[in-house]
Formats: structure tokens, sequence, C-alpha cells
């Protein structure tokens, strides 16, 4: 076994495999990123492509030791990215999928010709996508689907990237394992800054994948309030699922996250840290966590701002949750109904807040296991009586 640290979607992987595993293998049965598949197993069909290095390269062939440092994105990590969602838009649109399994690879490729080929005629596009087969040989509603992309950016007047954005070479591996892991990394530095040059211990910011507004009020001043707020272990006991593990201090604030979704129990460890300040009323907590079991990774942080409301003896928490989450977890979760989830978290722990700092008794705080079950249980009864509400309205 040896160590391989490299980043995947934005995130600082470090995970034992076998010399010869492959990155497709690695990703996907170590880091449970199942979007990658497997196909022919031999570089022919294109089915495992990845961004390595932000180059589309073969993962089923490139063995993930010599991929040591590198930037590895594959198709999950492109969830929010804008040319992979006009790209699947286009999908729908133009029924360029069938059973669905080169589209991962597919959309991977499609991005690169869209991000260089400002104007590829349809005989590019194919030339270009020549190295990713489809089973189902749904090829012109492909074709039509990444034409129409690369149009709709022109009339826009998005300009390409010349040679999509490559600082180093791509499909034989990552060009940094014959470095060694302690000669500086001058690529990677570049992508993940404050990973890579922040304090031993410390937390790192990061850009999150997804973003959340909410906003709730409190029957309580905007300084209670926000003194609250610096209470890290009674907001802590106001969070479903959330426990300390050792003393806070506001540089480095250590616990755990208990979350059940079904048969999955998911114990997030790890850490943050809390910024404050008193001139705004606003803050910031931000935080990275891992959860073994499920191989399920986040990273995390609330800003929030306090405003005051009825001549100062109210306030509104503006919220703005932003997350990364990586793994089995990420897989199961779907913007909307993540949405309404935040929703329901955040008036729980509203509720929450408002008993505190009401003086309830101890004991009346946030269960200690956040069950998105229950929740989505909750949830879906509620979108079901809508519709159903809906539909017996008289016309
Ligand atoms: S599975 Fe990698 S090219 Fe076919
Ligand atoms: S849609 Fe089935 S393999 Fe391409």
């Amino acid at each position: 076994m040896t160590t391989i640290a490299l980043q995947v979607n934005r995130r600082a992987v470090e995970v034992s495999a076998e010399p010869r595993t492959s990155l497709a293998d690695f990703v996907r049965d170590k880091l449970d990123l199942t979007g990658t598949h497997r196909g022919c197993e031999h570089g022919v069909c294109g089915a495992c492509t990845v961004l390595l290095d932000g180059v589309p390269a073969r993962s089923c062939i490139t063995y993930a030791a010599a991929c040591e440092g590198a930037d590895i994105t594959t198709i999950e990590g492109l969830d929010e990215d804008e040319i992979t969602t006009e790209l699947r838009a286009a999908f729908t649109r133009e029924h360029a999928l069938q059973c669905g399994y080169c589209t991962p690879g597919m959309l991977v490729s499609a991005r690169d010709l869209v991000l260089r080929l400002p104007d590829a005629d349809e005989r590019r596009i194919r030339v270009g996508l020549s190295g990713n087969l489809c089973r189902c040989t749904g090829y012109v509603g492909i074709v039509r689907a990444v034409q129409s992309v690369i149009e709709a950016r022109r009339a826009r007047d998005i300009a390409a990237l010349a040679d999509g954005g490559r600082t180093s070479l791509g499909p034989a591996g990552s060009g940094r394992a014959a470095s060694g892991r302690s000669e500086p990394r001058p690529a990677q530095q570049a992508l993940a800054p404050a990973s890579e040059s922040a304090e031993p211990g410390s937390i790192p910011d990061f850009i999150p994948a997804t973003i959340l507004d909410q906003r709730f009020t409190l029957p309580h001043p905007p300084a209670k309030v926000f003194a609250m707020f610096d209470d890290i272990g009674a907001i802590a006991a106001c969070l479903p699922g959330v426990s300390l593990k050792s003393p806070p201090r506001p540089e480095r604030v250590e616990g755990l996250i208990r979350v059940r979704l079904g048969p999955i129990a998911a114990a997030f460890e790890g850490a943050a840290r809390v910024e404050r300040d008193p001139a705004t009323l606003s803050g910031r907590i931000v935080g990275i966590g891992t959860d073994q079991r499920s191989h399920s990774a986040t990273q995390g942080e609330i800003r929030y701002r306090l405003l005051p409301l009825e001549g100062g003896t109210a306030t509104a928490v503006e919220l703005s949750i932003g997350y990364t989450l990586t793994g089995m977890l990420a897989q199961v979760g779907r913007p909307g109904l993540v949405r309404d989830l935040a929703k329901r978290l955040v008036a729980e722990f509203a509720a929450n807040l408002d008993r505190h700092m009401s003086g309830a008794p101890s004991g009346a705080g946030a269960p200690a296991e956040l069950s998105f079950w229950s929740i989505v249980s909750d949830v879906l009864r509620a979108r079901l009586a809508r519709l159903l509400g809906r539909r017996s309205e008289p016309e």
C-alpha cells in the first residue's frame, strides 16, 4: 500500500491504495465517486474520463499513484460548473442519452471542447468526441447538444480559453509524482492556496459548491443574540446532531455531527474556526469534517448578520450556508430537497435558540442525531399536502 495525496473535486485527499490501483478504481472505490464509469478498462471507450489538472484523461489507464499532487475533477465536481450545467440541459433537450452509461465521460470531454473551441462545426465536434464511445449510438443528439452550447456561448460573446486553461500535461499522470512529496508543487498551490499555506491545525478557507440563504427572526435584541452567538457551546447545543469534543476556542472548535439518512449513518468528525465582527453584528463559522464509514467529507461555512427589528426589541438573523459535500452522502442529496431540508433545520435551530434565550430548562435542546429521514418524511408530507391542496382548490 502507498499513501496518495491529491486534490479531488477541490478537496485535499490522502488515502492508501495499492500502487497498481487505477485512478478510476481510486475515485470509485476509495472515494465513492461512482459517476466515473468503467467500460472497456483499456483506454478505448472514454467512459472513465475525468479532468486531470484540467485536462480530460482516461482514469482507467492512469495509475492513482501517478497523480500524486494532482488536481482531479470527476463528474461530481462539475455539479455547479457553468458549462456542464449548460451541457446537461442541452443533452436533455436534444435527447443525447439513452442508457446514460457514456454520459459522464461524454460531458467531461464535451466541456473541454466548449471551453476551447469557439466556432467548432459538426465535423470538428465529431473529431473532438471521437475518443468517447456511446454504445447506444446516440451520436446525432450528442453532437447537436454540444454544438448548441458552443453556438449559444458564441452568441453571448463568451470567449474560448486558449488551450482550455491548461497548465501542465494530462493523460499520462500529473507529472508531479516524480518530484516527490517533499518538494514544492507550484500548480497545486495555485489551486488551493489556503489549504496548502495554512498553519498546521488551522481551518482553511474554501469556495462552497452550494450556497443557501435563510432568514429567521428572534424576539430578542440584537446585542443579546450576538452575545449568544459567541457562546459556541450553547450554539452547538441548539444545532441538531452537533456535539463538541473539547472546550471551544475561537480559532478552533472540535466536534462531531451525527447524520442518519435511511440506512446510512454518518458521524462527521471535524473542526471549525469562528470569526466575529461586533461593529457589523456579523460573523462566520467555517469548518471541515470527514466520515470514515461512508467515505463522505464536507467543508462548510455559515455566515450570519443580525439586523434590528421592531425598534431593536427583535432581531432578524440572515444566514448564508455554504457547503461542499463529497462521497456517498453527496450522491443521495438533490438540490431542491437539500434546500427544503436546510429550511427545516434552520427553523429547528431558530426554535432551539429562542428556547435557550428564553431560559428554557436544559434538556429541551437539539436531538443527538440529525435524522434526515424524519425531516425528509416531513418535507415529503408537506409537499404532498401542498400538491393535494392545489388539486382540490375550486377552478
Ligand atoms: S473505461 Fe477507460 S477508456 Fe474505457
Ligand atoms: S447513452 Fe448509452 S452508452 Fe451512451
